[in-house]
């Protein structure tokens, strides 16, 4: 409790910097978990992410590229009538985007992200999703409109990658109407189980590690099987442009839209302090609800 009330301490400085602030950046990610960079990017480069990566979903949805950047299946909408289904995920998306592609080899992030993960951390470019980029709306066609409770790390708790960074970059700025990160300042902090207890039936992958944090202090509460009030969770808003930093052991869940015709558009990449070699991808053990 203590380093949560510290860590709510920091919150009221801020957890939005600017790349010139790389000290300010480390002392927040170590202290609360997360930090947000305001000003890598300007109004063109948002532009020019956001009309590569709709050409590049447009592409997938037409049916035009390769499975590796994903799909699009049938399902029913709103009307009961078999409709494509949204593409919410257009996976290797720096091998379509340029702009994608440059943003996350930023120097800031990179200076960054190896202050606390080492001069050796590999990028997730080489797993199996690659970075991807993500479109997320509340219809019935879409398979992604919200995520429960979890940390990075339980989506693959038998693997020696971690710890890991995610590095999320938002087009859209978010808010109760379309959708917004929540989290719990200093979770990272905590040994948090392996989740032996999930709503998708999961079996946890022989080998795994019994928790993941950075202290084996265990959790105060236990981490909710949906997406239940977490006691000191935050709801994080950003802006376009913005790029969030979060550890692998933070405590993490996605509200979903409140506008029905809202969106929430990011592109999502990271890096791991060991290899991706044996990397199968957050997903293939799924413990959360994404829809
Ligand atoms: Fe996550």
């Amino acid at each position: 409790m203590t380093d949560t009330i510290s860590g709510l301490g920091a919150l009221r400085t801020s957890v939005v910097l600017a790349p010139s602030q790389l000290d300010e950046i480390e002392a927040c990610y170590r202290s609360l978990g997360f930090v947000a960079v305001r000003g890598l990017l300007d109004e063109e480069d948002v532009a020019s992410l956001e009309r590569e990566c709709t050409a590049a979903q447009e592409r997938v949805a037409a049916g035009e590229l390769p499975e590796r950047y994903g799909t699009a299946e049938l399902v029913e909408n709103d009307a009961g009538e078999k409709a494509r289904a949204f593409v919410n995920y257009v996976t290797h998306v720096t091998e379509l985007s340029p702009a994608a592609d440059a943003i996350f080899d930023h120097p800031l992030l990179l200076a960054a992200i190896r202050r606390w993960l080492g001069p050796e951390c590999t990028s997730a470019r080489g797993g199996r999703f690659g970075y991807v980029y993500q479109d997320a709306r509340p219809s019935k066609e879409s398979s992604y409109s919200r995520i429960g409770w979890h940390s990075d790390w339980q989506s693959a708790p038998h693997l020696s990658m971690w710890p890991s960074t995610a590095v999320t970059v938002h087009l859209d700025g978010t808010s109760p109407a379309n959708g917004f990160l929540r989290v719990v300042p200093g979770s990272h902090r905590w040994a948090t189980p392996a989740p032996y207890e999930n709503v998708n039936g999961a079996v946890v992958p022989d080998g795994a590690a019994p928790w993941g944090g950075y202290t084996d202090e265990p959790p105060p509460h236990p981490m909710p099987l949906g997406f239940e009030a977490v006691p000191g969770e935050v709801a994080v808003y950003l802006e376009p442009g913005d790029v969030l930093l979060h550890d692998c052991y933070l405590w993490h869940s996605a509200a979903r839209a409140t506008v029905d015709s809202a969106r929430r558009r990011h592109l999502r990449g990271g890096w791991f302090a060991g290899s991706v070699a044996d990397q199968h991808g957050e997903g293939d053990f799924v413990k959360n609800a994404a829809r």
